[in-house]
């Protein structure tokens, strides 16, 4: 028997489900045990190697323990690793995060894409004086009651599009609206447009697989929130300082009243942060009266790690040589699809990227939920075969990494080419 399957069945006595986060379950029979990661490639426990493109769900751009990140992370631990009083380093951070994403604004940095995005729509309440909130079906923004109303991801991967323990009246308070669906928008807002404190959206979804925004749509989003005087929060969590330095917002000209993050700026370490104008930003503790708190927040070692990781980001070009690895990835999958006839969809935006088998475009989420699922995670298994690690669910996006180079990005696109033809024939 594998040490995995052995370690996993301990599991199952340990962790509902055997996991600690869903989708780390929907390998089958069993996920691998992880023994450690380097560069592009995970080992398990059972003495196998993967190229890795799931990299921690989006953290990790520069790979498993990248020697700058890993260098400036050691620097830290000698100094110590908490503090819970203000640092040097985390104004670093600060000045890098707003400079790219909200110049002349201020920034709150939690622990969690999660926390963000609950402290954006408190604010959004506190400064508004308004209960509602507006939010897409398919776009996922953590793990707690507001958003857990038609989230994707691991929620739609499981079948819980909500989750048991929420009450009513608090699902109540999140109007649901379909993501590229403008009508939807139009007719909440016709109805309760003046008590809605903000709309939230992922401006390009990446929990439903990859979704981007049909044209004008983000646009309206923005014109309709100004007219109504809600905020608009671009949950940027997957997108930032992943389409651009300046995230969506600067890849879509787009400016939302408070930018979400978390994933790539804590350089695979916890964090999240919100990001806004100082005169929303003004509002919360201790300077205004929208409380937030946390013992763990602006970690040092998130922290040194995100500074890192956007230092050789912006050094190295990074986010450009990613968008052309997944470019090529997109061509490669096209191409032996046609050859084979085998009906393939592929949404990518820069390196955010998913492959779907469906005969006809994926605009919405109910596009995407159609697609041929079972092969995907054909797909999923064809490509570990040939050791190459891509998440078992159509809902997640593909990850790539500045350690994917080129040899192992042709082993990549041979392991897609090979996969794509075994599922044709
Ligand atoms: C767009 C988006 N927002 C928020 C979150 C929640 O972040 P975390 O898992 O760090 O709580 C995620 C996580 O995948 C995400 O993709």
């Amino acid at each position: 028997m594998s040490r995995s399957k052995t370690l996993f069945e301990k599991a199952l006595k340990l962790f509902p489900g055997g996991v600690n986060s869903p989708v780390r379950a929907a390998f089958k029979p069993y996920p691998f045990f992880i023994e450690r990661g380097e560069g592009a490639y995970v080992y398990t426990v059972d003495g196998q190697r993967y190229i890795d493109l799931i990299l921690g769900y989006g953290p990790l751009v520069l790979g498993h323990r990248h020697p700058y990140v890993y260098k400036k992370v050691l620097e830290q631990i000698e100094r110590g690793w908490l503090y819970a009083a203000p640092y040097e380093a985390e104004l670093e951070l600060a000045e890098k995060i707003l400079g790219h994403v909200y110049p002349n604004g201020m920034v709150r940095f939690v622990n969690s894409g999660s926390e963000a995005t609950s402290l954006a729509i408190r604010i959004a309440r506190g400064y508004t004086g308004r209960k509602y909130i507006v939010k897409f079906e398919g776009c996922y923004h953590g793990a707690y009651d507001y958003v857990l109303v038609s989230a994707g991801s691991a929620a739609e991967h499981f079948g819980v599009p909500t989750s048991l323990g929420i009450p009513d009246e608090i699902s109540r308070l999140t109007l649901v609206a379909r993501y590229n669906h403008r009508e939807d928008v139009e007719k909440i807002f016709s109805e309760y447009g003046d008590d809605i404190a903000a709309v939230i959206v992922e401006p390009v979804i990446g929990n439903m697989g990859v979704i981007p925004p049909k044209k004008g749509f983000l646009e309206y989003l923005r014109r309709v929130t100004s007219e109504y005087d809600s905020l608009l929060i671009f949950d940027e969590v997957i997108t930032g300082f992943r389409l651009s330095l300046g995230g969506a917002q600067e890849y879509y000209g787009i400016k939302a009243d408070l930018v979400t993050l978390g994933k790539i700026i804590g350089g695979g370490f916890p964090i999240g942060a919100v990001a806004g104008a100082k005169e929303i930003m003004e509002n919360i503790t201790p300077k205004g009266k929208i409380f937030n708190a946390g013992t763990f927040n602006s970690h040092p070692i998130s922290i040194v790690a995100g500074l890192a990781t956007i230092e050789y980001i912006e050094e190295n070009k990074i986010l450009e040589t990613l968008a052309t690895s997944a470019e090529e990835i997109e061509k490669v999958s096209k191409e032996v699809s046609e050859e084979i006839d085998l009906n393939i969809w592929v949404n990518r935006v820069e390196s955010l990227i998913q492959i779907f088998f469906s005969e006809g475009p994926i605009w919405t989420v109910e596009e995407a939920k159609k697609s041929d699922k079972e092969m995907y995670f054909n797909f999923h298994r064809e490509l570990l075969n040939r050791g190459v690690m891509v998440t078992p669910s159509q809902f997640e996006a593909l990850f790539l990494s500045s350690e994917h180079k080129e040899e192992i990005l042709d082993t990549v696109l041979q392991s897609i080419s090979e996969s794509i033809k075994a599922l044709g024939g």
